[in-house]
């Protein structure tokens, strides 16, 4: 390494309580590898971008398709109802507890999600709807898609348990009562 210019001092040693400081030249070798990786930086940007033309986008998306032939979305079937035989409901009951009561509450009167034992459904009140209801969630109110974490054989049986607590009406067609508001919120516990 050249001396050049070693150890000479900055000279503002009065502006700092008298502490000074050297105004070394960086080392020949560490300046060598940071204008390397800076040329190295130009070089990779027009490889990456102009001359093979990669993209993260690209290759994220090749990813998500292979996923998807490799992991393929369950299929959300809906309508499988069960029938509202004790043991269904017992084993509903069992799936309610475990899973929903946390927005429903345990006496289904509602909570962050609404009542759903009074005469108001949003997404009609039979047991086909409730059904279908639970299996494709309302992912945008914050009520989960539950197909593909219960399963269609849980999903009758907690969907029996919640036809048999609640009114047991006919309910609206399906949208039919959108607009009506969900049951008021609980006040944050
Ligand atoms: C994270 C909170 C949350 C959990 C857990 C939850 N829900 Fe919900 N649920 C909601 C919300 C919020 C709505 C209201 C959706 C809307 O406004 O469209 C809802 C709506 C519903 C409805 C439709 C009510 C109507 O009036 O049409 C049913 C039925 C239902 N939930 C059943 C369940 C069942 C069964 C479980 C357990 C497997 C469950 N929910 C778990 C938040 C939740």
């Amino acid at each position: 390494m050249s001396d050049k210019g070693r150890d000479e001092v900055m000279g503002h040693a009065e502006d700092n309580d008298g502490i000074e400081e050297y105004d070394n030249p960086l080392p020949d070798w560490w300046l060598g590898m940071f204008i390397f990786c800076i040329l190295w930086g130009i070089g990779y940007g027009i490889e990456y971008h102009f001359i093979t033309h990669r993209s993260q986008v690209a290759a994220y998306n090749e990813e998500m398709a292979q996923a998807a032939v490799q992991w393929p979305t369950p299929e959300v079937t809906v309508g499988q109802v069960a029938d509202l035989s004790p043991e269904t409901l017992t084993l509903g009951a069992d799936v309610y507890k475990t899973n929903c009561v946390s927005c429903h509450k345990a006496d289904l009167s509602g909570g962050i999600g609404p009542n759903l034992k009074d005469d108001t459904w949003i997404h009609g009140g039979t047991l086909e709807d409730i059904t279908r209801t639970i299996t494709e969630g309302v992912p945008d109110k914050g009520m989960l898609t539950w197909g593909p974490i219960l399963g269609p054989e849980k999903i009758s049986q907690v969907a029996a348990y919640v036809y048999s607590e609640g009114p047991k009406l006919t309910g609206p067609a399906k949208g039919a009562a959108e607009a009506t508001p969900p049951a008021t919120p609980a006040p944050p516990p």
